[in-house]
């Protein structure tokens, strides 16, 4: 019976918290494990540790039904399921750009000696190609049943702020397992999904590794293309907002992740391509990703040509000035600021002499922890107070609903650097505004 199949959820950010919530959402019987008591301790009250619409409601609601559970014992999650899920993070590890595996491994070897019964173990961590036949080698070795722990992977493609909708109505599901019992413990968990057509494919370990990572180098590519296609509009006098529509309703091309702007930052598409990277290299085949370079490069100069405009904006030097920075976090929905460009863009402002006071909906109190350099504002107005020039790093709809003239009372200058092309420039220049963005005129 579907329905009472019991799952254990082993990791508890914000890959695996998402993932416990919905599956208790969908009917399972959850226990979420994570090594951190602070965090269970929190996820047991109810509360989210992070910010994720739609996660704290589902989230009382599977503790009311008594679905989900949360402890930090692995032999109680070992004695409860029969298939667990590896959640944990897979972090950049240092300047190499490769995958830090230290809590993958952690994972496999703390549960593995608890495996007593037969047991299905399945990743679902984004990890280098080849990661997964070693898991499976060191599980069969080190449990109790041996070779009746199975390890499959199966790679997540949530996107944050979207969590809840993209667990529950994913657009694809991908086992690597040659194992039918994997197979079927997989296909079981998303019976639902796969009933209203949401297609499931089979592969082999080293192809599941793979769909995530170039996934994610597709989208990091799309995007660095259309930035680069900014690059060449900025000197050539082109439009690139323009450029972009013009080319998405070419549908092999599409409009998704054709946006241009600031790009791509979070814990996921700079360290996923960086690490790509570093395994390619491992495996002899380093010049097939070496394009990859160029598309972090590309993100890169974003942020540097954001800095230049504002820089021109207010003549030339940024010492003694006073800037605004609207957005924290690396996209709006979220209180993520793992390489956010925002941040990154306003600690550069800082550290060539300005006052930068920053303001973001959400994600003001992890940034003050993290960047005490900067100042920060409860509102947007307040932050733009005196203001020599104002820079849009984040897309928040607050944001992109700014009244002009509200702002234009509160600031020095009326000068903005829109570095999301989130503004209708003809809108705010009517406002009496200087308005720049990145690709255009
Ligand atoms: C991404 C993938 O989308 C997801 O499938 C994967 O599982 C994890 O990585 P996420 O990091 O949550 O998800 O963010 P996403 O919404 O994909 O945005 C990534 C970055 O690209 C953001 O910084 C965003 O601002 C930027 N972006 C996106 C652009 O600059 N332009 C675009 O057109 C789209």
């Amino acid at each position: 019976e579907a329905d009472r199949m019991r799952v254990s959820v082993i990791g508890t950010g914000y890959l695996g918290a998402t993932t416990a919530a919905c599956l208790a959402e969908m009917g399972f019987e959850v226990l979420g494990l994570d090594v951190d008591e602070a965090k269970i301790e929190m996820l047991r009250s109810g509360r989210v540790p992070f910010f994720e619409p739609g996660l704290d409601e589902l989230l009382g609601k599977s503790l009311k039904s008594g679905r989900l559970n949360f402890t930090t014992s692995f032999s109680e999650v070992a004695e409860f399921a029969d298939l667990h899920l590896i959640c944990v993070g897979t972090p950049q590890r240092d300047e190499s750009g490769a995958a830090d595996l230290r809590y993958v491994n952690a994972a496999v070897e703390q549960l593995a000696p608890h495996l007593n019964r037969p047991a299905v173990v399945v990743g679902r961590s984004t990890v280098p190609v080849g990661t997964a036949a070693t898991m499976a080698s060191r599980l069969a070795a080190l449990a109790p049943v041996g070779e009746e722990a199975e390890l499959g992977w199966s790679p997540e493609f949530l996107r944050e702020g979207f969590g809840v909708e993209d667990t529950l109505r994913p657009n694809r599901i991908v086992i690597g397992t040659d194992s039918p019992r994997v197979e079927k413990a997989v296909r079981a968990l998303w019976q639902q999904q796969v009933d209203e057509g949401v297609p499931f494919l089979v592969t082999d370990l080293q192809t599941a590794e793979l769909v995530k990572v170039s996934a994610n180098a597709f989208l990091a590519t799309k995007i660095s293309f259309i930035n680069a296609m900014a690059e060449v509009s900025e000197v050539a006098g082109a439009d690139v907002i323009q450029l972009a529509e013009a080319l998405s309703y070419d549908d092999r091309i599409g409009g998704k992740f054709l946006g241009p702007g600031l790009g791509f930052g979070g814990g996921c598409l700079p360290k996923d391509i960086r690490a790509f990277m570093a395994r390619a290299d491992e495996l002899g085949v380093e010049p097939a990703l070496s394009f990859l370079r160029e598309v972090d490069a590309i993100n890169q100069r974003r942020r540097a040509r954001t800095i230049d405009l504002a820089r021109q904006l207010i003549g030339g030097s940024f010492a003694g000035r006073t800037v605004t920075v609207l957005g924290a976090a690396f996209k709006p929905n979220s209180d993520d600021i793992r390489d956010s460009p925002a941040l990154d863009v306003a600690s550069t402002i800082a550290s060539l002499g300005a006052q930068v006071t920053v303001y973001d909906p959400v994600a003001l109190e992890r940034a003050r922890a993290e960047h005490p350099q900067l100042n920060y504002a409860d509102s947007m107005l307040e932050a733009a107070r005196g203001a020599d020039v104002v820079l849009l790093l984040t897309e928040w709809t607050e944001f992109r609903e700014a009244n002009p003239d509200e702002l234009a009372a509160v600031v020095a200058q009326k000068r903005i650097v829109d570095g999301r092309n989130a503004l209708d420039p003809t809108f705010w220049r009517a406002s009496g505004w200087t308005y720049r963005a990145l690709g255009r005129q």
